[in-house]
């Protein structure tokens, strides 16, 4: 079994601690340690942003009062995530060295202020950070109670300053090699770009270059690069002590500033920070989005366990409405998370703090400061739920018979592009809307970057696959003869992998021969304009017509039949939906943008045929269902999850076994928010 925390192999129950805060107040601290036993918790991360109370002086290293506390939880039984504090630097060291401070993209390097902005590239930073990372490893990587190193936190943004300037143009020449290279993969002669000096490159500055895209999209690359270096550079001294304590950095989800793949290696386990807008008008679809998401970060190690870093267990206090989680709500979180193969349900934080801008958000502890509260209890709950599925539950794995597409570099290419719906090209959209078949048939999917390997699935989607990159076009061809099934779309394959249209024919690089056609033009509506898609042949359980969204791409077929034509327009009759056979499997080329209805039919066809469900089973609306599975024993552990406030119930195929209450079941009764954990008898 492969924990994700090998030294207190468990689910992890608590969050961030910050004593720091309190150090004042040793009264709170001492009970602190009760509330948290009362809490049913069992590991903190501590020292997050705590620099300025570990190296008050440059130099000067005070972690007397840490060890203490590490100790002290210890002792009674919590585990400590320890973590490094380059999220935040002490003021001494902004003053006397500003190049560790950000420059912003308008070029103005900031004040000290907030945090998560400093310079990656600055010297005197890697110095200082290496300097409290060396020490902090000296005292604590032996401790008993360390059992994980949070690296910084939520890493994001760029900056531009001189020096990481000067690191962009060396990085260029080092992918580039020549000029020439460079203004080949630019297409810089548009508009009479040229570069004919490296000197003359600057990075996409606000009153800087912003119509080379492929430059932009350098950028990105470099940025996602430059943070990677900089957190390897952080975890050398942590590992030179001890290489068993394993690594995580916090991620945020579908945040779109790094492309979060490239952590992999660094990171030995991935953990994120999850902050839904339950309750919200988008209560619709926000249960699938946060799937999604979840699947979106572990497959950075696909199926592996993970670690959920930071949740609020109550209201989030920078959302532009804070509404507080309904009863129930908080358990269907966090199991949500375990669902989808957490190992960890943490929060941030554990007490509220009494000033400054996060006086406001949920905490486990209120400023009233005792256990009789309802967000105390609802996190009292999970504890114990957690304590007694961790037999069974911890380091399962989580496997998917399906696979979607997310590629950031594909999302940021998308994103600068110039065509169809400036502003609004819709690709997180057509994620979702392709994702919600999957969350509501109860199917695992993993969400894989172009680089990433394909073998062993059976269905593939690939939604707006516009860039090509990874050897993609390659990768899927070999899946296709091997016997898999592909789901392209419309807007796929029209640039490679520096950002150049494929010349002689589109969709390029052999995904013409793959998906049997070739795609002429692409037709973009205006809001609340339509076509029709017809299915001569629709596949099982589909309907016979709906009503396409704003993109119609026009394709002529060459080896792909037609299964549905356009009903309007000069394109009527043309093909809208396609299956061509290829080697052992199939493509099908959705060619026009489709809503929910669309996909629910025509995936729920896909599912059924290739049987991507555990067991055939009819979900109820917003009730999923998530697999894990025991790698040792082949138990798999099935997590009915209902996302509606009311009851409801189904009917199961076979006889399963309630985990908690060892009940065996045909039929499954939920409550509102409810979520139930059976196995195989
Ligand atoms: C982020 C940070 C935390 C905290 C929370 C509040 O996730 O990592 O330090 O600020 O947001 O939601
Ligand atoms: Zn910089």
């Amino acid at each position: 079994m492969q924990y994700t925390t090998p030294k207190f192999p468990v689910l992890l129950h608590g969050g961030d601690y910050n004593p720091d805060q309190w150090l004042d107040r040793p009264d709170i601290l001492e009970q602190d340690i009760a509330l948290m036993k009362e809490a049913g918790c069992n590991a903190f991360s501590l020292g997050i942003f705590a620099w300025s109370k570990l190296e008050p002086e440059e130099g000067v290293y005070q972690l007397d009062w840490l060890e203490t506390i590490i100790q002290r939880l210890y002792e009674n039984g919590i585990y400590t995530i320890l973590a490094t504090p380059s999220g935040a630097r002490p003021a001494w060291m902004a003053q006397k060295y500003p190049e560790v401070l950000r420059v912003e993209r308008d070029g103005r390097r900031i004040l000290f202020s907030d945090r998560h902005n400093h310079c990656y590239s600055s010297p005197i930073y890697r110095e200082k950070v290496r300097g409290i990372n060396t020490a902090l490893a000296k005292r604590f990587a032996h401790h008993p109670g360390v059992i994980l190193w949070h690296i910084s936190n939520e890493y994001g943004g760029s900056c531009y300053c001189p020096l990481c300037q000067e690191n962009f143009r060396k990085w260029l020449q080092k992918k580039y090699g020549t000029l020439e290279a460079l203004n080949q993969a630019y297409w810089s002669s548009f508009w009479s770009h040229t570069y004919m000096d490296w000197s003359q490159i600057f990075p996409p500055l606000d009153n800087g270059e912003q119509s080379i895209h492929n430059l932009v999209l350098d950028w990105k690359r470099f940025s996602t690069e430059m943070t990677v270096d900089f957190m390897k550079a952080e975890v050398e001294p942590l590992k030179q002590e001890n290489p068993d304590i394993p690594v995580t950095t916090n991620m945020m989800g579908l945040y779109d500033g790094l492309n979060y793949y490239k952590f992999k290696d660094v990171c030995d386990v991935i953990s994120w920070d999850n902050y839904p807008l339950w309750h919200s008008e988008n209560e619709e679809t926000v249960p699938a989005r946060i799937a999604m998401t979840h699947d979106v970060m572990r497959s950075i190690h696909p199926g592996r366990p993970w670690i959920l870093m930071e949740s609020s267990p109550s209201a989030t206090n920078w959302q532009l409405v804070c509404k507080l989680r309904r009863p129930g709500m908080h358990m269907l979180a966090s199991m949500q998370a375990v669902a989808h193969g957490s190992d960890s349900v943490l929060y941030f934080q554990w007490r509220k703090g009494r000033g400054s801008f996060e006086k406001f958000h949920g905490a486990v502890v209120d400023h009233y400061g005792k256990s009789d509260t309802r967000v105390f209890r609802d996190v009292a709950s999970v504890g114990q739920r957690l304590k007694k599925l961790t037999s069974e539950i911890c380091a399962t794995t989580y496997t998917s018979p399906a696979a979607m597409i997310y590629d950031m570099e594909n999302r940021w290419a998308i994103g600068e592009m110039q065509g169809l719906h400036n502003g609004r090209q819709g690709y997180l959209e057509d994620l979702m809307t392709i994702y919600r078949p999957f969350f509501q048939n109860g199917v695992n999917v993993d969400m894989l970057d172009m680089e990433s390997d394909f073998t062993g699935y059976k269905l593939v989607v690939a939604p707006m696959l516009y860039m090509l990159r990874g050897g993609i076009a390659e990768k899927l061809r070999r899946f296709v003869e091997n016997g898999g099934t592909l789901v392209a779309t419309y807007w796929s394959g029209i640039v490679d992998e520096n950002d150049l249209c494929f010349l002689g024919g589109m969709p390029g690089d052999g995904m013409m021969e793959l998906c049997g056609l070739r795609a002429e033009e692409i037709d973009a509506l205006y809001p609340g304009e339509s076509n029709t898609m017809r299915l001569q042949k629709p596949l099982p359980g589909m309907k016979t017509e709906y009503t396409t969204g704003d993109l119609c791409d026009l394709v002529h077929l060459s080896t792909a039949q037609a299964l549905g034509t356009y009903g309007e327009d000069f394109y009527a009759g043309m093909p809208a939906l396609t299956v061509n056979s290829f080697g052992k499997g199939k493509v099908y080329y959705v060619a026009a943008r489709m809503g929910e209805d669309f996909y629910q039919d025509f995936l729920g066809a896909l599912i059924g045929e290739l049987s991507l469900q555990p067991f055939p089973v009819a979900l109820p609306h917003k009730v999923t269902l998530n697999t894990r599975k025991n790698p040792e024993t082949g138990v798999e552990y099935y997590f009915f999850q209902n996302f509606n406030a009311g009851s409801v119930s189904l009917a199961l195929p076979k006889e399963l076994k309630d985990v908690e209450t060892g009940e065996t079941l045909s039929a499954l009764q939920m409550e509102g928010y409810g979520v139930r954990i059976l196995r195989s008898c």
